[in-house]
């Protein structure tokens, strides 16, 4: 019998991307994937640093295994990701039961540091300070037949105040648009429909090897990919956002009329404050000229409320900003400090409580924005490319869901027609809700497609990597970039 593996997945899409490559390499090296996550021989907990109590919760978890690991000696815990990276040695002094300790840049090493454990019955701690081999070299375990994440990059060279994201993946390394492009050709040979490009700051791609035009260029060159019908990316930087980047959107029919930007505060003090280089007023123009470009981008964005130092005039730009901005959606975050980030030893700490209502105040005027988006999409034809993970809504209304070009999360009646995920169908939106529009009309067109095929094949039982059913890496699933 192969040894069984499970992988639990915290973060952003990094990690879950991590995950992927985590568990091809397992998969590679002979393991198998658990029908059972409770009775894995190896549980691999890819990390997190940015929520707030993350070391407490993961030691907590590794708490819960240890009677596991007593009673079944021959199994093995790994902890990988962001916090080993920050944590390193520290997790084995806490928790002696863990078997790997493994940082950001050695995810290649996770199947020889199994085996060596086992072999030498000692902790094998790895953490590189730079990368060496680039995770997508590295084999995939993808978790959906018909979306793929795509690594561009990796790292960050910015230094916002808030994020302690530089620290743990390090400098920005560009992936060789080569590299990238045969992925891509590749994943959409085996019937992937759509493919998100993925960096920490996707727009200052190039910069290592000196072509600051590169990441326009991968968007066109992606549209020349036979197969690919959907392209989207995440995260840009406001800082980096050029014209010809959004000329390439816009001219570039399979990359999606949709962008993740973040804001993080509309306040020029704040954004100062958080080294963020670009004001409000730039923010907005950029806006401006996606939109006369792209009139039907679909613009989300994150907002922290809260940052140290922050006023009420502050807050009360950011919402004038909001105002104008009229996102499609917003994923908002109260402030709270990072240990080992700048802005964690700033005075002026907002008290929570005012945190607080800030927050409800901003979350009550994008909602009112976002619902009155989704209400103009009322009677108006939507292509959806059919989701697992966000599922048969209920049995009541039999509804099944997909995301829209422009990311939209669409719920709709499939009548009779045997659709299943992968597939992509037009329908008329009925409703429009504050987070979702509704379909409850017929299934105007519905195309069958091989990523269809496939999600008609039996797959093991639980995914292992934490992510819902067969399913998709979506677009607009929250932010790669200092996520909080
Ligand atoms: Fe880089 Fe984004 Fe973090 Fe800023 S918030 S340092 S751009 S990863
Ligand atoms: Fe790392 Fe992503 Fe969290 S880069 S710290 S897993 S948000």
């Amino acid at each position: 019998m192969p040894r069984s593996y499970t992988i639990r997945t915290y973060g952003c899409q990094m990690n879950v991307h991590d995950s992927e490559r985590m568990a091809g390499l397992l998969e590679s090296a002979g393991y198998a994937r658990a029908e059972d996550a409770a009775e894995a021989d190896v549980v691999v907990f890819n990390t997190c640093a940015v929520r707030e109590n993350a070391d407490n919760k993961l030691y907590g978890n590794l708490g819960h295994l240890r009677p596991a690991k007593n009673a079944r000696p021959g199994m093995q815990i790994a902890v990988g990701g962001c916090l080993a990276q920050k944590d390193r040695a520290e997790i084995v002094r806490r928790a002696p039961w863990v078997d790997v300790v493994f940082g950001t840049h050695n995810v290649a090493a996770l199947p020889v540091l199994l085996e060596r454990a086992r072999h030498n019955a000692t902790a094998q701690v790895e953490i590189a300070e730079a990368l060496e081999v680039f995770p997508s070299t590295l084999p995939a375990r993808r978790e959906s037949a018909y979306a793929g994440w795509v690594s561009i990059s990796v790292g960050c060279n910015n230094t916002c105040t808030f994020c302690i994201v530089p620290s743990l993946r390090g400098r920005e390394r560009d992936r060789r648009p080569g590299d990238v492009l045969a992925e891509v050709r590749a994943l959409a040979a085996e019937g992937v429909l759509e493919v998100t490009l993925l960096g920490q700051n996707v727009n200052s791609y190039g910069v290592e090897f000196g072509d600051r035009g590169a990441f326009a260029k991968l968007l066109r060159a992606c549209g020349d990919v036979p197969g690919l019908e959907r392209v989207r990316f995440t995260s840009p930087h406001p800082r980096e956002f050029r014209s010809d980047v959004i000329a390439a959107m816009a001219e570039t029919p399979n990359v999606c009329p949709q962008l993740h930007m973040p804001l993080q505060s509309g306040s020029d003090a704040v954004l100062r404050a958080m080294r963020r280089s670009y004001r409000s007023g730039r923010f907005l123009e950029i806006l401006d000229e996606v939109r006369a470009s792209i009139p039907e981008a679909a613009i989300s964005t994150d907002i922290i409320v809260g940052f140290p130092g922050e006023t009420d005039a502050d807050f009360d730009a950011t919402l004038e900003v909001v105002a104008k901005a009229r996102f499609a959606q917003a994923f908002t975050f109260q402030y709270s400090p990072r240990p080992g980030t700048p802005a964690a030893s700033l005075p002026d700490q907002v008290p929570k409580a005012v945190v607080q209502e800030r927050y409800e105040r901003l979350v009550a005027l994008q909602e009112e924005i976002s619902w009155a988006g989704n209400r103009a999409r009322e009677g108006r034809v939507v292509e959806v490319l059919v989701a697992t993970g966000e599922g048969r809504k209920d049995a009541a209304t039999r509804r099944l869901s997909g995301r829209a070009r422009d990311g939209r999360l669409v719920h709709f009646t499939p009548g009779e027609a045997a659709i299943r995920p992968g597939d992509v169908v037009s329908v008329a939106v009925t409703y429009g809700a504050p987070h979702h529009l509704v379909a409850d009309g017929p299934v105007l067109s519905h195309r069958r497609t091989r990523a269809g095929d496939a999600a008609e094949r039996p797959r093991p039982s639980g995914t292992g990597l934490g992510l819902p059913g067969f399913g998709p890496p979506v677009a607009a699933a929250g932010t790669s970039c200092g996520a909080l």
